[in-house]
């Protein structure tokens, strides 16, 4: 069982930027996410929020829902929040972070993760694909 967390905006997704986040919504990657779940043998939750105390809560209590690993897209979040740092380094969940965007490659202040050094690691740029190999990464653990 895993937890799909998107941050703040990502239910723009379609309307919001397609250039750069695609023409797909949230329901449609919320859905393949399920999918691709589905294939791995595996359960997925979705949750989006524009809240960062909803995304906190919800890290903090993943475990003790009986989740096994957290794919988290933090959105802008990625770029200052220090609670939602600390909530991640405060589970004992192995959480990895994705961006459909290419963050580095974009402006200055999206190339800093304060999310991404307590995360098993990265995925940027490879749009809804990173959600894919991220469930791939934690079934396999
Ligand atoms: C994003 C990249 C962030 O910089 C941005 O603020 C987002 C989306 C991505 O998925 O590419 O909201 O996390």
């Amino acid at each position: 069982m895993f937890l799909i967390l998107n941050g703040p905006n990502l239910n723009l997704l379609g309307t919001r930027e397609p250039g750069v986040y695609g023409a797909g919504t949230l329901e449609d990657l919320e859905r393949q996410c399920e999918e691709w779940g589905t294939e791995l043998g595996v359960t997925v939750t979705c949750h989006q929020s524009n809240f960062e105390g909803q995304l906190l809560e919800w890290v903090q209590q993943a475990g003790e829902q009986g989740f096994r690993g957290i794919v988290i897209n933090p959105g802008a979040l990625t770029h200052y929040s220090y609670a939602l740092r600390d909530a991640i380094a405060g589970q004992a969940l192995p959480v990895v972070e994705v961006h459909l965007s290419n963050v580095d490659a974009r402006e200055a202040f999206r190339h800093v993760s304060v999310t991404a050094p307590v995360c098993r690691g990265k995925i940027s740029g490879l749009g809804w694909a990173g959600y894919r190999f991220a469930l791939e990464y934690l079934s396999e653990l």
